[in-house]
């Protein structure tokens, strides 16, 4: 058995794995992202800092070994300013980057945010659709490899070439002169990026491999989460790479047998950003109440985050699609002082009951949640959540156990971690 754990969010994102990935990482000798790039926004507290990391894995607070990996763009300004950050606060970044992986380029993002004004996904608007959109388009796309090879300044002018209809519609450029002025002043700029960068790529899925091979701790560690997968999220309202599970095995190059467990990250309620279907999202005081109290505003953009109960069928079919091997909890202390607790335990379509996950946004869109009402139960402090992450599940308040009782036997996913504050000593382990 190797050991090696896959750490995805099992909603919409922002599920909190950055800070379950850097309570793992303790015992990891290698951190790998796989997917997504800086539109995900990972928030560690560690040490008496905040850390809010884009691209970095979340392992790099712990000194330890990371890796961004082939299924990964990147936004080199993004990527250096990280890196520059982390070696202001005392950590030089133990990174190795994908020669695969793509680069994510200026009109990336100037696209990313022109087309979002019509397509209405809410994007991030970091440019992360319309690189890969060149990814998988084979004809438009810079690798990190051709990024800091000889022959970037001929590639970039051509790939520039054929977008030219482009530049003009999105307004990039205006005419023959400034196209001219746009691709000196692009190939200026990447360059620099191109020489800081250089030194960090590497033919990652054979670190990474070889690494199992020698039986070290793989983690490797997803963005976003289940519902934004492009294959099995809520297509359209969905980001543009594979955040399941199995996108650790193409996003970092390991067979599937490679992969030992699955932990699932799911907050105690529902949270999500940007458009499309939610069917347990409160609009009301109580939606208000989570959000305030959980500080449910995006890493990333800072928009406010759409709040509501945990929905069940949604984990279910998180269980189904990841292979869910553990789960763990988080913001568990958000829905503390709170008299009844809502859980969506199934939906109504068309006056039937269902607790599988229509296929269709749309018909996701029209579904009639259907709740169980649980018991609440009082606030701790901080200084109690310390002493109850040290005594274990049963110092909780009973109803907080009856609670997580009800998720693991309604998922039937074991529960592994429960975090019940934002600091690291502030976790359960079951
Ligand atoms: P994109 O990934 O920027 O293309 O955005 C597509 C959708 O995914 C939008 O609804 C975003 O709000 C959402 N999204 C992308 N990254 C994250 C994330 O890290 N957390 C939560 N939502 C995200
Ligand atoms: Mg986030």
């Amino acid at each position: 058995m190797y050991d090696s754990t896959v750490v995805i969010g099992a909603q919409w994102g922002d599920e909190g794995k950055g800070k379950i990935v850097d309570f793992l990482a303790e015992k990891a000798d290698v951190v790998v992202r796989f997917n997504g790039g800086n539109n995900a926004g990972h928030t560690i507290k560690a040490n008496g800092e905040t850390f809010k990391l884009h691209i970095i894995p979340s392992g790099v607070v712990r000194d330890k070994q990371v890796v961004i990996a082939n299924g990964v763009v990147v936004d080199p300004k993004v990527l250096i300013d990280e890196i520059e950050m982390l070696r202001k606060m005392g950590y030089e970044p133990n990174l190795v980057l994908s020669a695969n992986a793509h680069v994510i380029m200026h009109y990336h993002k100037i696209f990313d945010a022109k087309t979002d004004k019509t397509s209405k996904i809410g994007t991030t608007g970091r440019g992360i659709g319309p690189a890969y959109s060149d990814k998988a388009k084979r004809t438009e796309a810079i690798r990190m490899a051709d990024f800091v090879g000889n022959a970037f300044d001929l590639r970039l002018s051509k790939i520039l070439e054929s977008k030219k209809h482009d530049l003009l519609r999105y307004g990039v450029i205006t005419s023959a002169k400034n196209f001219d002025e746009y691709r000196q002043s692009l190939l200026g700029e990447y360059r620099k990026y191109a020489d800081f960068i250089r030194p960090y790529v590497y033919d990652t899925t054979l670190i990474i491999n070889q690494a199992l091979d020698e039986g070290k701790n793989v983690l490797f560690e997803g963005a976003q989460g289940t519902l934004l997968d492009v294959d099995h999220g809520t297509y359209p309202y969905v980001t543009s790479s594979n955040t399941c599970a199995g996108g650790a095995c193409t996003g970092a190059g390991v067979g599937p047998n490679r992969i030992a467990h699955v932990i699932g990250v799911t907050k105690a309620y529902t949270t999500r950003v940007g458009e499309g279907p939610f069917p347990t999202e409160l609009k009301n005081d109580e939606g208000e109440l989570l959000r305030k109290t959980g500080c449910e505003y995006g890493t990333t953009t800072g928009r406010p985050r759409r709040c509501g109960w945990l929905d069940l069928v949604i984990l279910k079919y998180a269980k189904m699609v990841n292979g869910l091997t553990n789960l763990a909890i988080t913001k568990l202390d958000v829905l503390s002082g709170l008299e009844k607790i809502k859980v969506c335990t199934s939906y109504e379509i068309g006056g039937k009951k269902t607790d599988l996950m229509p296929s269709s946004a749309e018909e996701l869109e029209n579904v009639k949640p259907v709740y169980l009402e649980l018991d609440g139960w009082n606030k701790w402090s901080e200084q109690e959540a310390t002493e109850i992450a040290r005594r274990g599940i049963k110092a909780l308040p009973e109803q907080a156990q009856a609670y997580l009782k009800f998720i693991e036997s309604k998922s039937g996913v074991p529960i592994s971690i429960v975090s019940i504050g934002a600091g690291r000593d502030e976790t359960i382990i079951v």
